[in-house]
């Protein structure tokens, strides 16, 4: 299929459109470059050994989406577009509604108006809120996040819910991630986060090369295993063979929508990956332990099963292999892009 893939140059998208492309599809990209570096594209070139088409624009702006349609043809949608970033959120709630909303909004009518109907939604962890047992199912209800950006998910998780109810065409994957990490085990592309890292495996893998001096750990008094916080972190290889698992369902079945987490079911601590990632590259990460950061869940983690037995899809890549290939890409790019 000819597949449009939105925010197909950043981290995880740019590691599905690899995987797309390997399993045969015809891959276009369509990317604002708000939070991708446009060095990504020749990368991706690189890999796929093909040239991938790239649109350079925003799609909340509706006739340039309009017209991509137009002009192009787009099969199926895998849209991961959109702001990201939890704490940015909500400082800036109106902008992280209007661009992840809108943006949305404007892909779903310029598929409609263009007979596109199949969509793979990236939606996250975050909606199943602080008062879902563990391991997160997907019939858990009600979704409740706790930031703007959460709720954006939410929020597009129910639009999509409505407009597959009252137009059964439709043909709708929505993908819950846990906590992606790890790069392309070629090291050419990888998490290149602008700033000071948010995400744990990012800002550990700027010490391991150099670039900060020390991580701060946000708290040790939690009640897990050793009192650090609990995630269940994803090689982003899984996650986006994820993606190509969901496409192949939704092209195969007559049902409008499915959501599927993509997890491992595991668990693993802060101090559990600050101790694999030493073993992985060898070098010291040196910490504090501060304060808990506000937030925070003690622990998080995905019951996979649907994932496993209905997309016949399994996350195979241990929390070693995540280290590992996060060091390469970090070591091999120690300033990310900027160094092309
Ligand atoms: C993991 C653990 C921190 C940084 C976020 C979003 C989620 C999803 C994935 C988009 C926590 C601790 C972190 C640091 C630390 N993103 N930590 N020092 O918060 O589980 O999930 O990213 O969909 O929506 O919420 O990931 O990597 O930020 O934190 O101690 O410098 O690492 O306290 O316990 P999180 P994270």
């Amino acid at each position: 299929m000819r597949v449009l893939v939105s925010g197909g140059a950043g981290y995880i998208g740019s590691h599905t459109v690899v995987h797309l492309t390997a399993a045969g599809h015809d891959v276009l990209v369509v990317d604002n470059f708000g939070n991708a570096k446009p060095a990504v594209m020749a990368r991706l070139d690189a890999l796929t050994n093909t040239h991938i088409p790239v649109h350079a624009f925003d799609l909340t702006d509706r006739d340039k989406t309009e017209r991509l349609f137009a002009t192009e043809q787009v099969d199926a949608v895998v849209h991961f577009a959109g702001l990201k970033a939890v704490g940015d959120s909500v400082q800036r709630p109106l902008d992280y509604y209007e661009n992840n909303l809108q943006s949305t909004f404007s892909l779903l009518r310029a598929m409609r108006r263009h007979g596109c109907s199949t969509l793979v939604f990236s939606s996250s962890a975050t909606v199943y809120g602080d008062q879902a047992p563990l391991p997160y199912r997907e019939d858990y209800e009600p979704l409740q996040a706790n930031s703007p950006y959460g709720r954006t998910k939410v929020m597009i998780e129910t639009v999509l819910r409505d407009v597959a109810h009252i137009d059964p065409s439709w043909r709708i994957a929505v993908l819950r991630y846990f906590n992606p990490v790890g790069a392309h085990p070629s090291g050419a592309i990888g998490e290149d986060p602008q700033g000071i890292p948010n995400n744990l495996m990012p800002f550990i893998a700027q010490v391991a090369v150099g670039r900060r001096d020390r991580l701060r750990i946000f708290g040790d008094d939690y009640p897990t295993t050793d009192g650090t916080c609990e995630r269940d972190y994803i090689h982003v290889e899984d996650l986006a063979y994820g993606h190509v698992a969901a496409l192949n369902r939704i092209a195969s079945t007559d049902e409008p929508i499915r959501t599927w987490n993509l997890g491992t079911g595991r668990g693993t601590s802060v101090l559990e990956l600050v101790k694999a990632f030493e073993r992985a590259s060898g070098m010291p990460i040196p910490y504090d332990i501060v304060g808990r950061r506000t937030g925070d869940l003690p622990a998080s983690w995905a019951d996979p099963t649907r994932a496993n037995e209905e997309l016949g899809w399994v996350a195979t890549r241990t929390v070693d292999d995540m280290c590992a290939d996060t060091w390469r890409w970090q070591s091999q790019n120690p300033n990310g892009y900027e160094d092309v």
